[in-house]
């Protein structure tokens, strides 16, 4: 397995990906498989030329099979702080560390990049994602109560910390 940032030249692989997370874990996401699939694919390379946003990726025999995002907020007074969004790993390579080897490299990232504070949020049924970032030593900070629409429902969100300046 290979874990390196993603460059403009994966934006093609990264859409592929992006499609196949979307038909695996619909329920992971907010965005709709539709959404990603109508998006130009130079929204995607100008995402991944963007000093301001990093994607990683973890690649098995030459193909991508997980990624994440970070999106460092654009404002002054928040430019200490980022969000993990788009946390993926394809279904056949789950629960051997791929998610855990991501997102440290991410962390090291924004390490690297002079961030000082990590945020995200997860649906609060995702105990497998919940489980990856507390592994990995986000702490829980609040809840969203009916964040998200789910059918005739709505589901929590959980939101999670890694402050980096501690350690
Ligand atoms: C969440 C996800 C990225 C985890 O990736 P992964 O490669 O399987 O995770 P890892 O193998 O690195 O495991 C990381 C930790 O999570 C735990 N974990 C992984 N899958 C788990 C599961 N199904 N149930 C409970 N814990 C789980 C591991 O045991 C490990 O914890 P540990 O270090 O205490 O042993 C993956 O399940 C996934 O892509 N899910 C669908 C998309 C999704 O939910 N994205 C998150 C949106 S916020």
């Amino acid at each position: 397995m290979l874990i390196r940032k993603l460059e403009k030249k994966d934006a093609a692989e990264l859409k592929r990906c992006r499609l196949r997370a979307l038909c695996e874990s619909p329920d992971a996401f907010l965005v709709t498989h539709g959404e990603v699939s109508d998006t130009p694919l130079a929204a995607l390379e100008a995402e991944l030329v963007d000093d301001d946003i990093c994607y990683v990726g973890a690649f098995v025999d030459g193909a991508l099979a997980g990624f994440m995002r970070l999106v460092r907020f654009p404002r002054l007074a928040r430019r200490h702080v980022a969000e993990v969004r788009s946390v993926h790993v394809s279904a056949a390579y789950r629960g051997q560390g791929m998610g855990a080897g991501l997102l440290h490299r991410l962390i090291e990232l924004a390490r690297q990049a002079g961030i000082r504070s990590l945020i995200l949020a997860v649906l609060a049924d995702n105990v497998a994602a919940r489980r990856l970032y507390e592994s990995c030593g986000f702490r829980l900070y609040g809840v969203e109560p009916c964040a998200v629409r789910k059918g005739d429902g709505y589901i929590d969100q959980a939101l999670y910390a890694l402050d980096l300046a501690a350690g």
